[in-house]
């Protein structure tokens, strides 16, 4: 890996929770549980290694389909974990946004989400991004009924949840989809598949995903 041409923008779909429960002999919460905390640790990992932007896929607009109980820990767990760490909120030294719906979380959810964006709003250098209740139907469509007609492509990327291009996109536990994860973005991203479980997903994996990326030949339609 050489640290000059690293990703500026890498986006996850951190697939796996469940089936590396499993693999366990533990509940599928518990996979969910580990994903959690996973994000924070390979968030550092990427600000450590170079990259500007991690945007991570954690519940999709499709996921309220699952079970009600799943649902409810997905919703709720990470307002416990948060309040079990509120002192370490202030050690983050990166920008953390989250992107997606904001009409379907709990209030309880919603506050902690303002708080973690305010009392990090002013870092910079690195930003954690979370996809929450996201999907890219959703955010194209909103997009395009905010843009002023006609449309062009800076008007709708002004409208965008997301509006960096992605470099690298990496999905874990070995399904080779996009499950309607930043569609528009990755018009000309990389694509990096591992079958690795996201609990599992660490630096030395995400620095793999790099080598791998500084490998590929971007053309952007041109030749080189
Ligand atoms: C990813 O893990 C987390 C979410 C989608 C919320 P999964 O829950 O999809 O885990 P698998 O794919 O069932 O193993
Ligand atoms: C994609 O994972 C969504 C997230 C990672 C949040 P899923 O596990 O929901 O995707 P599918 O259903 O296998 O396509
Ligand atoms: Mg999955």
């Amino acid at each position: 890996m050489n640290g000059k041409q690293i990703p500026s923008h890498v986006a996850i779909i951190l697939d796996g929770n469940g089936r590396w429960a499993k693999k366990y002999g533990r509940p599928r919460s518990y996979g969910h549980y580990m994903g959690g905390r996973n994000l924070f640790k390979v968030a550092k990992s990427a600000q450590k290694l170079g990259v500007k932007k991690l945007t991570v896929y954690a519940f999709s607009t499709e996921n309220w389909k699952r079970p009600e109980d799943e649902v409810n820990y997905l919703m709720t767990k990470p307002i416990e974990m948060f309040h079990e760490n509120r002192e370490r909120i202030s050690e983050i030294d990166y920008k953390v946004t989250f992107v997606g719906r904001r009409d379907r979380f709990s209030k309880e959810l919603l506050e902690v989400i303002d708080i973690i964006e305010a009392e990090t709003k002013d870092h910079k250098g690195f930003e954690l991004t979370i996809a929450a209740d996201y999907g890219s139907y959703d955010e194209l469509i909103t997009a395009a009924n905010l843009s002023e007609k006609p449309i062009t492509k800076a008007s709708l990327e002004a409208h965008l949840m997301v509006k960096e291009p992605v470099d690298l996109l990496i999905r874990t536990s070995g399904e080779q989809r996009l499950s309607n994860f930043l569609l528009w973005q990755v018009s000309y991203a990389e694509f990096y598949f591992t079958k690795v479980h996201w609990p599992a997903f660490n630096e030395k994996e995400l620095k793999k995903a790099i080598l791998s990326y500084q490998k590929r030949n971007r053309r952007f339609g041109g030749l080189k």
